[in-house]
């Protein structure tokens, strides 16, 4: 098949503070390794306030945003770019609805969280995002294209 030029999709998704404290890193990523999605890139990383502030900038207006921003700088968070058919959507239903308390079992956040504030993980929301997000986390160097199928394991 013929897809050498097609750019797949891709999403940004961050274990947030609360994620990195309680020890979901392991059982958060191979979430995404085990439904077939493809890591591209993957940082632990402090975040200065003003990626932060522009990750977050159309929530700019709303009553939470300051806490918001507290939050995501208050320690480590991983950063992870995640490639494939359809992955925003994807990585969306993976994660859950935004309130914990609507995420369905089986969702992160109807696994691991009770409140907004701390809903663990984030994922982006269209495509466009994901492009726009991955541009404020990373740096061009930092994400990897990668074979998963002619790489010979032993030799
Ligand atoms: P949003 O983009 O609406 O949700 P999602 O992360 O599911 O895409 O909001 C961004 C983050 O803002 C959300 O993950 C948690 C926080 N938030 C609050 O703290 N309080 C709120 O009432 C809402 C809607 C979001």
């Amino acid at each position: 098949k013929a897809t050498a030029d097609v750019r797949a999709e891709i999403s940004y998704v961050m274990i947030k503070p609360d994620g990195v404290q309680r020890g979901l890193v392991g059982n958060i990523i191979s979430r995404f390794e085990n439904k077939g999605f493809q890591l591209k890139a993957l940082k632990l990383f402090q975040t200065p306030k003003d990626v932060a502030e522009e990750h977050y900038k159309d929530l700019k207006e709303k009553p939470f945003y300051p806490k918001l921003v507290d939050y995501i700088i208050s320690g480590p968070v991983v950063c992870m770019v995640w490639e494939g058919d359809g992955v925003v959507a994807s990585a969306r239903k993976m994660i859950g609805a935004t309130r914990p308390l609507e995420a369905e079992p089986g969702t992160i956040r109807g696994d691991f969280a009770i409140q907004v504030g701390r809903n663990i993980v984030h994922g982006s929301d269209s495509p466009e995002n994901g492009e726009r997000e991955t541009a404020i986390w990373f740096k061009e160097g930092e994400l990897m294209s990668w074979d998963r199928t002619m790489t010979p394991w032993l030799v």
